[in-house]
């Protein structure tokens, strides 16, 4: 019987622990770990503003259908691409097969641009932590989102300030922070989600909001609106940027990932539901625009906390649960390029930390710019931020989460019967790896961009 290609790659290479690696290794952590980089402001900050800006409910149907047929099946694929060869990124493709390694460098070159506007995004949250404890009512300041965001020196300290506290952790080794943050930190994330749905859906006009949400209006349906549920889709379950497959890396042999797969996209899609269910009765109760661009949420949710009793305490409580869920996110997509840095070219990890801070820095500083002085300055008719947010997950996601999918049916024969006990789903699984999922992403990349 000729032997699997992954079996004899498993043979073949060393098994390579990195710090968070040999932390990962049980089964638990590992999917603290996963659903953390999964569930973060993908779920709360940008799931809102993409469905604000492509027509509401008929995005959400989109969006759900891709996670629940396409996306699961490259999700799966990249935690079992990792599992297999055991390897960092950049290793893990050019393992397979030397030619492969263009699309090891492209997963941590997206990694680097994703981080580049997820961490101004982190950096807007310290920024109303900081004005919630001070017991300022950010509500009162009319448009405070713009005024920060127009503040050059303070947006460019907040976001290198998150940047610099997802570097240390990283750094440091964060198997103690990641199982408190996911374990502890996230049910509680969770509860005061559900408190403030609650009071979202008594304001006046709340209903609007959910018919905005949940009654679809099909003449907003264009071919961009697909591009951009699938970009969300990928981008909100780490898909497509080598951070599945590196903690995937990390899991010993006899864990099962087809559970994994599971938790991660339950965990995921319920915290977006959750999120738009807060949010949209609330911007149709205050009057403001649902496809009002990256600030949306920013510009929303202090609105509500005007409306408690004692907001400044629910608020800061809700921006700090969010900045951990926002911090377990942003270790896992700068791990990528550690895990490379560390593995392949053998830097100590507070050498690969630094050199990593200031590669992202020089990248993120224009973007946090864009908001400001730079605001002119466009690209594709976007300023830089949109542009980062939109090249990641529109463009190279889909494109690198497209290679993985044929790398992994094709070349690295990776079977559903090694992994799915039902033998009709093991089956759907292969022809879904082989040629739907790849022939669903090339159609929506070419409808979308053309
Ligand atoms: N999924 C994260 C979120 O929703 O916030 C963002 C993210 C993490 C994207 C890791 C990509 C990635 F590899």
């Amino acid at each position: 019987m000729v032997m699997p290609t992954y079996i004899f790659l498993i043979l073949k290479n060393p098994v390579l622990f990195s710090q968070i690696g040999c932390l990962l290794t049980s089964r638990f952590t590992f999917i603290l770990a996963a659903v953390g980089s999964a569930v973060g402001l993908g779920n709360i900050w940008r799931f809102p503003y993409i469905m604000g800006q492509n027509g509401g409910a008929i995005f959400l149907i989109v969006y759900l259908v891709l996670i629940l047929t396409i996306c699961f099946i490259p999700l799966f694929a990249e935690l079992a691409v990792g599992k297999i060869t055991k390897k960092e990124c950049i290793g893990a493709y050019e393992s397979i097969n030397p030619k492969f390694k263009f699309l090891g460098f492209l997963n941590p070159l997206t990694g680097i641009l994703i981080s580049s506007f997820y961490f101004i995004v982190g950096g807007w949250i310290i920024d109303y932590i900081y004005l919630s404890i001070a017991d300022t009512k950010i509500a009162d300041y009319g448009d405070y989102f713009g005024f920060f965001t127009q503040n050059s020196v303070s947006a460019c300290a907040f976001t290198l300030i998150f940047l610099l506290m997802c570097i240390l952790f990283t750094a440091r080794g964060v198997k103690k922070g990641i199982e408190f943050a996911n374990y502890v930190l996230m049910p509680l994330f969770a509860v005061i989600l559900v408190c403030l749905i609650i009071f979202s859906l008594n304001l006046p006009n709340a209903k609007l909001g959910l018919e905005y949400m949940f009654k679809p209006d099909f003449s907003k349906i264009n071919a961009q609106m697909f591009l951009a549920a699938l970009g969300q889709a990928l981008f909100t379950l780490s898909i497509g940027m080598g951070a599945l497959l590196t903690y995937g890396s990390y899991i010993k042999e006899d864990k099962n990932i087809t559970k994994s797969t599971y938790t991660i996209i339950f965990s995921d899609t319920l915290f977006a539901l959750m999120a738009g269910i807060m949010i949209f009765p609330a911007i149709f109760s205050f009057g403001l625009e649902p496809s009002s661009g990256a600030g949306l949420v920013f510009i929303t949710i202090p609105q509500i906390f005007a409306q408690i009793p004692h907001g400044n305490i629910v608020s800061a409580a809700f921006f700090i649960l969010l900045l951990a869920a926002a911090i377990t996110s942003g270790i896992s997509i700068i791990e990528v390029p550690i895990a490379s840095m560390v593995e392949r070219w053998k830097l100590t990890r507070g050498k690969a930390c630094l050199i990593l801070f200031c590669i992202i820095s020089v990248f993120s500083i224009p973007a946090t710019l864009s908001f400001g002085i730079l605001s002119g300055f466009k690209i594709l008719d976007k300023n830089i931020f949109d542009f980062l947010d939109f090249i990641t997950s529109s463009v190279l996601m889909p494109i690198n989460a497209l290679f993985l999918c044929i790398i992994a049916g094709w070349f690295l024969k990776i079977r559903g019967e090694h992994f799915i006990q039902n033998k009709i789903i093991a089956k759907l699984f292969d022809i879904g790896l082989k040629y739907v999922v790849p022939i669903i992403l090339i159609a929506l990349l070419y409808i979308g961009l053309k």
